[in-house]
């Protein structure tokens, strides 16, 4: 069956110009991300440095343009000054976020050797929950300063003359959180936060920084946390750090589904929070979201979860931890995450798919093996390869339906970006229904004449189809016919879909 929905775009309803760092990633020193995953010396692939060409080269293909690091939960406990100088001198340390030993072999110089690697810039995240201010500063001395102070020229003395020159900061990670060592009241947290920014930016003019948001909206202090947060720390703060991952563990696909309509709602709010502060703090001074940890996370987190509490006195290097196989109703909700992204790019101009490699990754590898991509890839690669330019905002009437935890959910979800040479526009769409293709009526007013130039879909009878090693091309998208009427799409059922048109 085919059911009619109808799609209104014109050049006038500019959402925002986007912010291609929307476009990031996150490693962290996690189970096999780094090692094993961007790292591994054994790999037939290995560079001279040790990173898997394969991994490296897929990595690219997402064009990746900002990546946060080393964590996450991991930077609870992290030293910087352990991953820096003589590998053979690295300490070998207890990491209490994943229960893991972490040898240090891939510390500071590394992460942004990998980076400049792949072409892109790091945010990186400095710990403020065990250790304070002035470790802040020695680290971004260390990365920032060309010479003549004893931690500038510690990293001269490591083969690294030229600074780092790191642009964006983050201090502290998901520190309302019970799991993490360092735990902080909203207060304490607003406190810390503003001075580490504060002197932060004193010592380098240069940068930019981002504070840590409440884990979540289902953590007590959420909403206080941000608000104590932008109270104190209002004129030092130029992104909040906002964290999201959904989960179907009802198997429930039409809720899991509708689930992304809470994540619009979960970034509208805190926007209108962020303008609440600036009239209260009577301050023009805007914040803008990053939304520095964004995907889908629950095939593996509870068995995971409890391998790590109840693996008593074995501490591990690198095990295999949060290797979640995607399957195809997690691409459509990562798809779907995507255009949430791109219609809020007006508030969002920093995000990050959490995480790249093994942990939560769309790339997967086997060690001194293969590679072979989830199926969340798929969705990632185009939006990232086409979703740059304007977006466009779109009149959706759909028709709609009812979830457990959900009411008048449009079957259709979608978006638009004029791209930055203005002669294409490209829309991303979801079908959400189970059962009925969607015809699309588009109306595209003032974009003139129009040809469509590709439609990709990811479809799939299965919503539980996933790639594997074994099997790894399980869910791969499909070039659809184009249609010479762009004034009519269908969209099959459950369905992701990319159409791009050339403005004549
Ligand atoms: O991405 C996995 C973990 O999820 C991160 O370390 C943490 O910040 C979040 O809870």
């Amino acid at each position: 069956m085919s059911t009619k929905a109808k799609f209104i775009l014109d050049k006038d309803y500019v959402i925002s110009k986007i912010d291609n760092r929307i476009y990031g990633s996150f490693i962290e020193n996690l189970g096999r991300c780094i090692y094993g995953g961007i790292y591994d010396p054994t790999d037939p692939t290995a560079d001279k440095d040790g990173f898997r060409q394969d991994v490296i080269d897929v990595v690219k293909e997402l064009n990746v343009p900002m990546v946060r690091l080393p964590g996450g939960n991991f930077v609870a406990t992290y030293m910087w000054e352990d991953g820096v100088g003589p590998r053979d001198q690295r300490p070998r340390k207890p990491d209490l976020a994943w229960k893991c030993i972490e040898t240090n072999q891939i510390g500071t110089n590394e992460y942004m050797d990998w980076v400049n690697r792949i072409g892109a810039e790091a945010m990186m995240t400095v710990n403020v929950g065990t250790r304070g201010i002035l470790d802040a500063l020695n680290l971004l001395d260390y990365c920032n300063r060309e010479k003549g102070t004893y931690y500038s020229d510690l990293r001269v003395s490591h083969g690294y003359k030229q600074p780092h020159n790191i642009k964006t900061w983050a201090i502290g990670n998901e520190l309302d959180g019970v799991w993490q060592v360092g735990q902080k009241t909203p207060f304490e947290h607003a406190r810390i936060a503003r001075e580490t920014a504060k002197a932060m930016k004193r010592q380098d003019g240069r940068i930019e920084v981002v504070v840590a948001g409440s884990a979540g909206q289902e953590y007590p202090t959420f909403g206080e946390w941000e608000q104590t947060l932008i109270q104190e720390a209002h004129p030092f703060i130029d992104y909040l750090s906002l964290h999201q991952y959904y989960l179907n563990v009802e198997k429930d696909t039409a809720n899991f589904l509708a689930k992304t309509l809470a994540f619009d709602d979960y970034i509208k709010s805190i926007g209108s929070l962020i303008d609440y502060m600036k009239v209260k703090n009577k301050s023009n001074k805007d914040i803008h979201i990053s939304l520095d940890e964004w995907n889908v996370w629950y095939h593996t987190r509870r068995d995971d979860m409890a391998t790590i509490r109840d693996r008593g006195e074995e501490w591990p290097i690198a095990p295999h931890l949060l290797e979640e196989p995607y399957n195809f109703e997690d691409a459509l909700v990562a798809g779907a995450m995507l255009i949430a992204l791109l219609r809020n790019s007006d508030r969002v101009k920093i995000a990050a798919y959490a995480q790249l490699v093994n942990v939560l990754a769309p790339i997967m590898t086997e060690e001194n093996g293969k590679l072979w991509k989830n199926t969340i890839f798929y969705p990632i690669y185009y939006t990232s390869k086409y979703g740059r330019g304007t977006a466009i905002q779109g009149i959706i009437e759909s028709p709609k339906y009812d979830s457990r935890d959900f009411t008048d959910v449009p079957m259709l979800d979608a978006v638009a970006v004029l791209s930055e040479d203005e002669r294409e526009l490209v829309v991303f769409a979801i079908n959400k229904s189970m059962q009925d293709n969607l015809t699309v009526q588009c109306d595209f007013r003032s974009f003139g004449d129009l040809r469509m130039i590709e439609h990709v879909a990811l479809e799939n009878n299965d919503v539980y189809a996933l790639n594997t090693l074994a099997s790894p091309n399980a869910v791969l998208p499909v070039q659809k016919e184009v249609s010479k009427d762009c004034t009519e799409i269908v969209l099959s059922s459950l369905s992701w879909n990319m159409l791009r048109f050339s403005i004549n």
